[in-house]
């Protein structure tokens, strides 16, 4: 499952004009297809990266070890592309993560909050 933070900052015009939020998740919903659910939230408490993606670990991927991976700054479209190409592929546990998206990881338990 991929949660979509849509909260106070998360796909606010006004904090990130020029971006189609609404469009970003109907693009993701489409190209994660029957691969997983795409989830719609409030805000996550990660304000300062927003917009804010929850990628969660199918079953076999918590099987294995893996935790959800929480991206920020999902602004550009090829971002929206690569988690659903890794959701596709099997998501955390199962499929390594594109170079680019572990950039965008961040780790709340480090006091990333803000
Ligand atoms: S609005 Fe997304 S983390 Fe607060």
């Amino acid at each position: 499952m991929v949660t979509v933070c849509r909260g106070c900052c998360c796909g606010s015009a006004a904090k990130h004009p020029g971006v189609d939020h609404g469009e970003q998740v109907a693009r993701l919903r489409a190209a994660v297809g029957d691969a997983g659910r795409v989830r719609v939230s409030e805000c996550l408490d990660a304000c300062g990266h927003s917009n804010v993606v929850v990628v969660n670990p199918s079953p076999r991927g918590r099987e294995n070890g893996a935790r959800p991976v929480w991206l920020g700054w999902v602004l550009g479209e090829d971002m929206v592309t690569e988690i659903a190409e890794w959701v596709r592929a099997g998501g955390p546990g199962v499929a390594e993560a594109p170079a680019t998206l572990e950039l965008q990881e961040f780790d709340l338990r480090k006091g990333a909050r803000s």
